[in-house]
């Protein structure tokens, strides 16, 4: 079976957000898909990053998905002003949300594809009863809060767990890989299954970012 191209996801955390207009648009320019957006509440991670009108004013600089990752504790309270803002996916922790059926079934009705986001430690049997209703599944490989991290090797089991049971019971979700991907482990990431890999610093931070883009294909294989 041929693989699709790999789904490269730049993160904003890691832009110039003084200058953020013109870093979402070198995403599409770079020939990048995505544009991965982290947003941090202080609680749910010991981080703060941004909110819905920052979305919505880069939404003008750029037509790629814009995918929305929240690690923000009661993610619901907050669905209806992230579709409004641009975003196309919502993804949301389960730990972070209790009631997950109505929280998933929210981001839906708000014309939203519904994500959901795996730490280091949680297995994938923590998703199994809602995986039916779920367009993409985030595998975070490194601990949610920072960019800049290193990849946490033990979490890559992970992608293969869920694309067989994507492949056993029909589910039509992409996996998406998020935390210290970059050129140097964009293989193991790809190979195992990936189907989306989001990088923030490597992106930001390549001389050239175009090349980048050209490079995490090649490696990847696809
Ligand atoms: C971490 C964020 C990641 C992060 C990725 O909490 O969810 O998206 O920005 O950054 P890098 O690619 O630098 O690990
Ligand atoms: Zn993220």
């Amino acid at each position: 079976m041929i693989q699709p191209s790999l789904i490269v996801a730049p993160s904003m955390l890691a832009a110039d957000f003084s200058r953020a207009g013109e870093e979402v648009s070198t995403i599409a320019s770079s020939g990048a898909d995505w544009v991965h957006l982290d947003v941090m509440d202080g609680a749910f991670v010991p981080n703060i990053s941004f909110g819905p009108k920052f979305i919505a004013d880069l939404r003008v600089h750029s037509n790629r998905p814009f995918d929305a990752h929240l690690m923000i504790d009661q993610p619901e309270r907050y669905i209806a002003e992230f579709a409004k803002a641009g975003c196309d996916y919502i993804t949301v922790h389960s730990e972070a949300s209790l009631h997950l059926h109505r929280t998933l079934a929210l981001i839906a009705d708000n014309g939203a594809k519904a994500g959901l986001s795996l730490i280091p430690s949680a297995p994938v049997s923590s998703l199994i009863e809602v995986l039916d209703m779920v367009d993409l599944v985030l595998v975070m490989s490194v601990n949610p809060g920072f960019g800049g991290q290193s990849l946490i090797a033990s979490t890559l089991r992970k992608i293969e767990e869920l694309a067989a049971l994507r492949q056993l019971h029909g589910h039509r979700y992409v996996i998406s890989v998020d935390g210290g991907v970059n050129l140097n482990t964009v293989a193991e990431v790809a190979g195992r299954g990936a189907d989306v890999v989001v990088c923030g610093s490597a992106f930001f931070n390549a001389p050239d970012r175009q090349q980048f883009v050209r490079d995490m294909h090649r490696m990847a294989g696809r």
